[in-house]
């Protein structure tokens, strides 16, 4: 009887599971034999010139020392099904590299991507491999081409822990568990890069402004997918508009930016309803916040309350009109060197005087702004704006002083997204106005004017809303 590999494992090491058939060792031999050299030329991408400079940008904050930042691995779904790898954020911002199980190494100064490499055709693994075997899951590029196509010097992801040795390392931790523990942490010196590397994106260069503005375009195609399918909306509800979207986003960009928020009536008062399991009813509201994210991986952020049947009612309209000219206000405010703070403060003093207009504060206005009170904020819940970029909610770790309690600077992208929420079991609210969820969301860059609305091919006001839902709607 010939050999039999992985016999009796579960999951042996070159992935097999125990419902693969056996691979007996005339058959592996036989597979390693006879394939054509497969190097290919490869056009170096237009990313790398932007991520050299950042790289330089983030060496010159630590000189002498080694940096680490990990791009991440599969995660596990269920079983031995992962999620779809989405590389993280840092490390694609510092080296264009989408691949898995990549460490970037920054050594006073010299950039080494640690990568792992197509699997070779000497070994079991492109065939067994139901992770990493090119013809379970495609070819990997080479070794030679992500260099060539990152404009990086690339190495054997083996070889990374010999790097890893001696001197004064900082760690971008929480992306790689093996890359953590392979070096010992010091909390205060690793957050600092951390915030570093966030703060390195509060300003975006022209070429992701072009990324975030191509986001923004897929994206309002998906919008306008979702209306001309309308008929099936009503028939399907909720998730015929979230994979209406999606297919948008798949068939034009990477992926969505975050799970698409699809909030029919009442479900519009949750701010991140993702279960999208509703119905989508005439007379009502939908709420829509979806965003795709482009192959490059920068996403859009864009919220719609459309009215169902394609008209909003005249108490509909009322309450509209009133988050819009908060919008509007959020949108003045945006500039450089204004507060970013400013855009919200000036959208809920909109609502904050709305709500006071439709009898609903147990205070004037004036008294429920002060920070002390915010009782408005039942009904408006959340912040007006966040930084947008790669990550939907972008610059997450940047310290307060540089974002939150910061100024705007040009080149900054940030969305302005204020909304009223009134749950339907809110008894300070009238009747008629419970259960309704409201919120306009856009995408703001900062420019030495002011500002520019990345999707503004989105229509926002009212009797604009209803004419393109006429337009689009078969
Ligand atoms: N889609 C999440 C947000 O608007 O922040
Ligand atoms: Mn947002
Ligand atoms: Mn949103």
């Amino acid at each position: 009887m010939s050999e039999q590999i992985g016999q009796g494992e579960q999951t042996g090491t070159d992935g097999t599971e125990s419902h693969d058939p056996k691979v007996p060792a005339a058959w592996a031999a036989f597979m390693r034999t006879g394939w054509a050299d497969r190097e290919a030329a490869v056009a170096r991408r237009e990313v790398a010139d932007h991520a050299a400079a950042r790289r330089a940008r983030l060496a010159e904050m630590f000189p002498g020392e080694r940096l680490v930042i990990p791009g991440g691995g599969y995660k596990v779904r269920a079983n031995d099904t992962d999620y779809r790898f989405r590389v993280d954020t840092a490390h694609v911002h510092l080296t264009g590299n989408q691949t898995t199980d990549a460490t970037l190494v920054i050594d006073d100064g010299e950039a080494v991507l640690y990568a792992r490499p197509r699997s070779g055709r000497e070994t079991d693994e492109f065939f067994r491999d139901r992770q990493y075997g090119e013809l379970w899951v495609g070819k990997r590029p080479s070794l030679g081409e992500l260099s060539e196509a990152l404009g990086l010097e690339v190495r054997h992801a083996d070889d990374l822990p010999a790097a890893l040795g001696g001197g004064k390392t900082r760690v971008h931790r929480g992306v790689s568990a093996s890359v953590d523990a392979a070096v010992e942490g010091d909390a205060g010196r690793d957050d600092e890069l951390a915030r570093v590397l966030s703060e390195l994106r509060l300003i975006k260069d022209d070429w992701e402004v072009g990324q975030l503005q191509e986001a923004c375009d897929i994206t309002a195609l998906g919008f306008q997918d979702s209306v001309e399918e309308w008929e099936r909306v009503l028939q399907y509800g909720e998730r015929w508009i979230e994979g209406t979207f999606f297919r948008r986003a798949r068939a034009m960009g990477n992926d969505l930016g975050y799970d698409s928020i699809v909030g029919g009536g009442a479900h519009a008062t949750v701010l991140h309803w993702i279960d999208n399991d509703g119905p989508i009813e005439p007379g009502t509201l939908v709420l829509l916040d979806m965003g795709v994210e482009g192959r490059e991986l920068y996403t859009a952020d864009v919220t719609r309350t459309l009215p169902v049947s394609g008209t909003f009612t005249p108490l509909q309209r009322e309450l509209y009109q009133l988050v819009l000219d908060a919008q509007q206000a959020g949108f003045d405010a945006v500039r450089p060197g204004a507060r970013f703070a400013d855009p919200h403060e000036a959208a809920m003093r909109v609502l904050a005087h709305g709500l006071e207009g439709l009898g609903l504060l147990p205070v004037p206005a004036e008294e429920a702004l002060d920070p002390e009170s915010k009782v408005y904020s039942r009904w408006t819940l959340h912040g007006t704006s966040h930084m947008l970029g790669l990550d939907v909610h972008d610059c997450g770790r940047a310290a307060p002083e540089a974002y939150a309690q910061g100024t705007l600077a040009e080149g900054m992208v940030l969305t302005v997204e204020p909304g009223l929420y009134f749950q339907a079991d809110d008894l300070l609210v009238p009747e008629e106005l419970r259960g309704i969820g409201i919120r306009i969301e856009d995408d703001l860059l900062v420019t030495a004017e002011g500002h520019r609305n990345l999707s503004a091919s989105l229509p926002r006001e009212p009797d604009a809303v209803e004419a393109w839902m006429a337009e689009h709607r078969r």
